[in-house]
């Protein structure tokens, strides 16, 4: 572990340091399911087809907003092949597959005047397909392709964006509920707020860093909260079920042994996955506390009326307050945070933290410059969660790495076996109640701006050949193993 590349990072170990570098051989509890994950957008394809209206993805592609100009037109044609995707997941022997609804397939305009027998349709020959071949499946609402329709009416800006995820939510439950078991409102809350209304690299390419960034993240939380008041309070009985939110965070490791960094570290967990986590999972109903201060403070100093952190209602801090059954963890790789003082600072949501994003030369690479491999990293945020949400039950909704091609991989089942066998300690050493792993991804996709150039598949897609034909990578037989075997044989 004395490899790091910082002196001072490495006296850094804030806690168990003992059995970082230790391979933990031992087994998964028998409740433990193991699968694969990919989003609509991603891999559906048939963007216009039998009454699909258009997403904001569709736009953002057709405007070339994506590397080579590349679209999920087609992506990898999952619309028409879903029967060989449930195949492969056979050929995988995983318990679950994660997917995601396309609302406008489902509701072309958003709303729910405008149902769309064919893009139901499509829902329930897939899930029907799984469940005849016991694979569970699990589905993300909202992974990022808002009706375009919905858009032009402010997106998630606009306050009505609430009540209309919550019509959309009910039929969706309506419809799949008698099969479908585990939901997950949202993938990835903020990155459809920083990426989509922040920066703008995202559909839909907004830039509104200031103030409109946190609107956007508020409707978010709102919309959770009220799909899952939805499915509790007229489903859960009925179907039985269980809903929750996939948040995605990276391991923030202090940048120096100084309580500083520390604190700064801690501030960005808070600031990234507690933006949308605290309220929800915390017991506080609210924004966490650092947030609050933080940019009231700032705020104040630019000469603002008020915080540009909008407030929740007492009575939305009631509904807020342990609106989840699970939550959902994204993980991939992790950063070294440093504290950076910055009285002068612009208003703006990456401002408002005080922080230095680094990563640490030891770290192994990707040709994603934000993936670093750094397996303990899921172990600490794991305890993280643990800790800070009341030691909620966690899925590994996604994880995973890119490749540049072909079907040898060993960098990919470095990867996930290193992983893994974190997740494994923080179950067995740290108590964590994690349920459940997911590996992004089922097959090579659409990497949204990065197009198809990054490959984060178990099977390789040939997007030159009409067919889309797929592969198995060698990572396919290791994870195969792996989840068959439950763990890790001495
Ligand atoms: C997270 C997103 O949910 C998914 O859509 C994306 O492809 C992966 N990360 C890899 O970047």
């Amino acid at each position: 572990i004395a490899k790091r590349g910082f002196d001072n990072v490495i006296k850094n170990y804030r806690a168990f340091p003992e059995d970082r570098d230790e391979f933990y051989y031992g087994y998964f509890p028998h409740y433990f399911i193991w699968g694969v994950a990919t989003a609509a957008y991603q891999v559906e394809g048939a963007w216009n087809e039998d009454g699909k209206g258009p997403s904001i993805w569709d736009t953002f592609a057709h405007t070339n907003r994506i590397a080579h100009n590349e679209t999920g037109d087609v992506a990898c044609d999952s619309y028409h092949l879903f029967q060989r995707d449930v195949e492969m997941l056979q050929e995988l022997g995983v318990d679950f597959y994660r997917f995601s609804i396309a609302w406008s397939r489902v509701l072309p305009d958003g709303t729910i005047g405008s149902v769309n027998q064919a893009g139901i349709a499509y829902y329930n020959r897939l899930i029907d397909a799984l469940l005849a071949k016991n694979i569970t499946p699990m589905v993300t609402l909202y992974h990022w392709d808002l009706p375009q329709a919905l858009q032009d009416r402010g997106g998630w800006k606009n306050d009505e964006i609430v009540d209309l995820f919550g019509e959309y939510a009910r039929l969706v439950f309506e419809q799949f509920g008698d099969r479908v078991k585990t939901w997950i409102t949202f993938n990835e809350a903020y990155v459809i707020s920083w990426l989509g209304y922040g920066v703008g690299a995202f559909a839909p390419g907004i830039s509104e860093p200031v103030d409109g960034v946190y609107r956007v993240a508020h409707n978010i939380i709102r919309s959770h909260v009220k799909a899952y008041h939805i499915f509790k309070d007229n489903f859960k009985n009925k179907y039985g079920g269980n809903v929750g939110i996939t948040l995605d965070i990276e391991w923030k490791e202090p940048l120096t042994d100084s309580l500083k960094d520390a604190i700064a570290a801690e501030r960005a967990i808070q600031f990234k996955l507690g933006w949308f986590g605290n309220a929800i999972f915390s017991g506080s109903g609210d924004y966490p506390q650092v947030m609050k201060e933080f940019i009231a403070e700032k705020s104040q100093r630019q000469g603002f009326a008020t915080s540009r952190l909008p407030e929740f209602t007492d009575s939305e801090k009631e509904q807020n307050k342990g609106a989840y059954d699970f939550i959902g963890i994204n993980h991939y790789t992790s950063n070294l945070i440093g504290n950076k003082p910055n009285p002068d600072s612009v208003p703006n949501y990456q401002e408002d933290q005080d922080i230095d994003i680094k990563s640490d030369p030891c770290w192994g690479v990707t040709a994603q410059d934000w993936l670093k491999v750094n397996p303990w990293g899921i172990r600490y945020i794991l305890r993280w969660v643990k800790e800070h949400y009341n030691n909620p039950i966690i899925f590994i909704t996604e994880s995973g790495r890119s490749t540049e091609g072909g079907l040898d991989d060993p960098e990919r089942i470095y990867y996930y076996k290193y992983y893994i066998n974190e997740v494994l300690k923080a179950i067995k050493l740290d108590h964590v109640r994690v349920h459940g792993y997911t590996a992004w991804s089922l097959m090579d996709n659409l990497e949204w701006t990065t197009g198809y150039d990054a490959k984060f598949g178990l099977y390789s897609v040939d997007f030159n050949s009409s067919s889309r034909t797929r592969v198995p990578r060698a990572s396919a037989a290791f994870f195969r193993n792996l989840t068959i075997e439950n763990g890790f044989e001495e």
